[in-house]
Formats: structure tokens, sequence, C-alpha cells
């Protein structure tokens, strides 16, 4: 297969598919950073049907995208179909990114790296004393979780989920530093944790709160959600009732972006307080303070 220049639009553009994908509110992202640096292009979303992600990525290198983002449901589609993983993507079993090279479909996964500049951010030196972490929920963004926990030394790594099994999955996938767990062990563990990370559902618009006794927690306990709408959780309201240090979610989806667009558009993008309070707007939020 050739990447034939021909086949591509007039102005470099990429895409995120998904299956809804009307939701998506990465092309308010792509396109912000496309205006700032002056770069003519263009991020569109697509649809597509599960019957039809095969033939989507089948034809991507002689499509009219220079790559894409991918959401749910088709993420670990996408690793099956690309020509090469990279290191995360593999650990992952998961593709989020995909970008052409001569023809060929190369991916990787941004979504451990969002979650992480998103706390190096907004929590600089979080992991300067990396101790046991909390994670809640062992679906794919607890993979992605995970993993950046993991490379940033935290151990050891309580998965607490629903279904057992899919806790157990994770420290087979990960090892022997993820210590599977119930929702009844949460008490015991949250004394000895630093950081706790909701990565279920739980908490998200039409979804039920989470609710947690974080009386127990350490004063120095890092909470945060992946969760950002609501921009603030309940679990992050109880947090900050408490007196803990919180990250929300939303930098996760602006960060993940980031590595997509250098590859597709050749810049390295920032995610700027500018980026966020469009977001933000775009959700009906105005934020108070000088949040970055
Ligand atoms: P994602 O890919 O976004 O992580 P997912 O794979 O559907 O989505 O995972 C959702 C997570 O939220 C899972 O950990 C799920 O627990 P189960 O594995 O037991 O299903 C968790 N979750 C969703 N609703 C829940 C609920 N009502 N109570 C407890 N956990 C819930």
């Amino acid at each position: 297969m050739t990447n034939s220049a021909a086949t591509k639009t007039a102005v470099p553009t990429a895409c995120v598919i998904g299956w809804p994908i009307k939701h998506s509110r990465s092309p308010i992202i792509h396109r912000h950073w496309l205006a700032e640096l002056g770069i003519e292009g263009d991020y569109v979303r697509h649809a597509v049907e599960p019957e039809q992600v095969a033939a989507f990525f089948a034809a991507l290198p002689d499509g009219p995208f220079v790559g894409c983002n991918v959401t749910v449901p088709h993420k670990e589609a996408a690793f099956a179909a690309v020509d090469q993983a990279d290191a995360v993507a593999t650990a992952l079993g998961a593709v989020n990114t995909i970008w052409l090279e001569n023809g060929r479909r190369l991916g990787s996964n941004t979504d451990a790296e969002g979650f992480i500049a998103n706390l190096d951010q907004r929590a600089p030196g979080f992991d300067a004393n990396p101790g046991p972490a909390i994670v809640l929920g062992a679906g794919g963004a607890a993979r992605a979780v995970i993993w950046a926990l993991k490379e940033r030394g935290f151990a050891p790594i309580h998965v607490i989920n629903r279904t057992r099994d899919r806790a157990e999955a994770m420290a087979e996938r990960f090892g022997s530093v993820v210590r599977p767990a119930g929702w009844e062990d949460l008490p015991g563990l949250l004394p000895t944790a630093s950081l706790l990370v909701n990565t279920t559902s739980l908490g998200m618009e039409g979804q039920p709160p989470l609710v947690i006794d974080l009386a127990a927690a350490p004063d120095a306990l890092l909470v945060t959600d992946i969760v950002y709408i609501p921009l603030e959780t309940p679990l992050l309201a109880a947090a900050r009732a408490r007196g803990l240090r919180t990250v929300d979610g939303l930098g996760m989806l602006l960060h993940q972006a980031v590595p997509g667009f250098e590859r597709w558009f050749g810049v390295r993008p920032t995610v700027t307080p500018e980026l966020r309070r469009l977001i933000l707007a775009d959700m009906g939020v105005v934020e108070e303070g000088n949040a970055a």
C-alpha cells in the first residue's frame, strides 16, 4: 500500500473515530492549536461503527486522513490493525493515536502520558516519594493509569474492582506490583496510600456518585479522577472538603492529544490555561481563579 498524496485532502486533516463520536471535544482542542500555531490543517469527527472499523483501518493509508485518534470502542481493534505499535501501546494492548509513515500505520497510546502530564502540571512533584497507590476500577482507562503509575515508581498499586477477575487480569498484565482487591478492602488500604485514582464511571454525569469515607486518609493523599464531567466529581468534592490535594480529569483529555498533533502537524503544542478555558466554556463551566 502506498501513502498516495493524491488521495489526501487539500490541507492535512486528521480525525477522531469512535462510536458514538458526536460528543468528542477533540476537534475543539486540535483546531485551537492549528489556529494558535498558524498551521493550515483540520481535524474532524468521523463516526465508524464497529462493523466498519477493520475496513476503515485497512483504507487509512490511501484515504483522506493523515492519521487519527481512536476512542471507545475501537482502541483494541486499532492495536490489532496497525502495522507497528510502540512500547506503551503494546503494554496496554490498545492504540488511541495512529499516524502514517511511508504508507505504514504506526500506533501509540497516549492515555498514560496524558494522565501523568496532567498530574505533573497540576500537582508538580506528586511522585517525589511515590508510595502505595489505589486505583479504583479495572477497565481500559485503568490500564493506562496503572502503566503510568508503575513507570513513576508507585508501589504497590492496589487495584480495586467490583469484578474481581478484571483486577486480577491487571496483575497478570503488569506483574506483582499490582495487588488485586475488592471494594471491601478500601478502608484498610486507604491509610497507607499516597495516591488515589478513580477510573470507574462512578461520579460521571448520569451515573451513581462515588461515595468514599476519606476520614482515615493520610493528609498527604493526592486524589484524582479521570471523570471530568462534572469537573468536580463527588469524590473530588469530598477530598477537597477533607483538605486533601485534588486534580480533576480534564487535563488528561488535553494532554493525551499532544503527541498526535505533533505527529500529524509537525509541531508540539502546549496545554495552556486558555485551552482549558475553551473546553470548560464548551462544557458550560466558568472556573474561578487562575488554574493552569
Ligand atoms: P473504561 O474503558 O472507560 O475504563 P470500562 O472498561 O467499561 O470503561 O470500565 C468501567 C469501570 O467502572 C470498571 O472497572 C467497572 O467495574 P466492573 O469491571 O466490575 O464492571 C467500573 N464500574 C462501572 N459501574 C460501576 C458500579 N456501579 N459499581 C462499581 N464499579 C463500576
